[in-house]
């Protein structure tokens, strides 16, 4: 048993208050506003620390298998828990792809074997070697432990079999997560989204309307068929749009924004550096806007990293040339809690549900909430705590961040799954 004393939990209304947390046979036993230690007991003094359920993100690369030079299993998830995570969601853009069951359990034992203690939740591929052209057996997949189906990487290119997927996920009841790009609007080499900073440099871009017209295309072929559809990395104004249309239509869709696309834009970017190259880029101080809207507003649901590790090497190349991705793990909480609570845009309750219980309760998942019987994932933060983005302190074999050298406050300091602890920072 373990009790944690002092800590600051936000309480229903969204104010901070002070309580005692009791962990017992992995659940929250108790919260009270005070608890006696009891014999025996393992006590952690959490005063002046805020208490939160475990961060979820249902959007990350481990590149595991065949790709373990940018990130393994173990790496991946030991990013995750120092991060405050205690559940992830892993793309299926490996080597080989996750398109077959062998490669779910693969994962799935990979991860025990790691030990991290992190929760990971393998999507697997909707078509074969995302090739977009054949089906994967998506029953299998689903046996064999996949939480959803996805392309992640690359749009699904052509509508008849995007039909056909959502129609197979729907009566297998799993999620179909969509990477919106449509190939036919893409010039070689596009890198950076279309305006100002492709203008400048000139520098091939990737329109807004490459992302938007799959997500106006997907909401049209979802709605008869009542699959969860569900849109990855929102960037651009006019994919909030139609979001936002099917939502009042009552379609059963949901959407995912990343930490980059809510703090930059293209403007931002300040020389063609691959470390703000990802895919979808970043786009204008309009979309940026709208993206926040739709967070606080709900037509965005939650926050997702798209945590993208890739290799030094690879991010040194031309930036026409760099693979697309950010790593995103280690970084989220603090500079979301500095660039959005402490600017006022969301309060410390908003951002704390939508990388918590907002993911878990669109998916379905028993986790997310600090209340009495739920799983004890929780994680420790220190809202105090101001440090200096450095990535050569980070767990992740990835790197490339754009964030390098910001300054921000909010670390997470301890993290537990199933009442145990898994992470913690040094010295505390
Ligand atoms: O930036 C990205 N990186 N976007 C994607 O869609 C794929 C990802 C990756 O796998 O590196
Ligand atoms: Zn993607
Ligand atoms: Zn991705």
């Amino acid at each position: 048993m373990t009790v944690l004393l002092n800590g600051q939990v936000i309480g229903e209304g969204g104010e901070l208050r002070t309580a005692a947390i009791r962990l017992r046979d992995g659940r929250i036993a108790a919260i009270a506003d005070q608890l006696e230690a009891m014999p025996g007991e393992e006590v952690i003094d959490a005063a002046g620390r805020l208490v939160i359920p475990g961060l979820i993100d249902l959007h990350i690369h481990l590149r595991e298998p065949g790709f373990e030079e940018k990130e393994t299993i173990a790496t991946g998830t030991r990013a995750a828990a120092r991060g405050g995570y205690t559940t992830v969601a892993c793309m299926p853009n490996t080597s080989p792809v996750t398109d077959s069951p062998e490669v779910v359990e693969r994962i799935l034992a990979s991860n025990r074997e790691s030990g991290s203690g992190v929760r990971l939740l393998p999507i697997a591929a909707i078509t074969r070697g995302l090739s977009g052209d054949r089906l994967t057996d998506m029953a299998g997949l689903k046996e064999a432990g996949a939480f959803a189906v996805s392309d992640d990487g690359v749009g699904v290119q052509s509508p008849r079999m995007m039909k056909a997927a959502m129609r197979e996920a729907a009566r297998l009841e799993l999620p179909l997560v969509a990477h919106c790009e449509e190939e036919d609007l893409l010039i070689p080499g596009a890198c950076v989204h279309t305006g100002e900073f492709a203008e400048k440099h000139g520098l091939p871009g990737i329109p807004p309307e490459a992302e938007s017209i799959h997500v106006g295309r997907d909401i049209l072929l979802a709605e008869d068929t009542g699959v969860h559809y569900h849109v990855c990395h929102v960037s651009a104004e006019s994919s909030v749009r139609l979001i936002r249309e099917a939502k009042e239509w009552g379609q059963r869709v949901t959407a995912e924004v990343s930490p980059h696309h809510l703090l930059l834009c293209d403007t931002d970017i300040p020389g063609p550096d691959p470390a703000f190259k990802m895919n979808p880029p970043l786009r204008s101080k309009r979309d940026r806007a709208a993206l926040l809207a739709a967070l606080k507003d709900g037509t965005i649901d939650f926050i997702a990293t798209d945590h993208a590790p890739h290799t030094a090497e690879e991010k040194k190349r031309p930036i026409t040339e760099a693979p697309f991705g950010i790593v995103g793990l280690e970084t989220a909480f603090p500079l979301l809690y500095t660039h959005l609570v402490l600017t006022g845009e969301l309060t410390l309750a908003q951002l704390v549900d939508k990388m918590t219980r907002i993911p878990a309760d669109r998916f379905g998942l028993p986790w997310g909430e600090l209340k009495e019987g739920a799983q004890a994932d929780i994680a420790v933060i220190d809202l105090e705590a101001e440090r200096t983005i450095d990535p050569e302190t980070f767990y992740s074999k990835g790197k490339n961040t754009p964030f390098a050298g910001w300054k921000v406050k909010g670390w997470p300091m301890m993290t537990l799954v199933d009442g145990r602890v898994i992470w913690r920072e040094d010295g505390i």
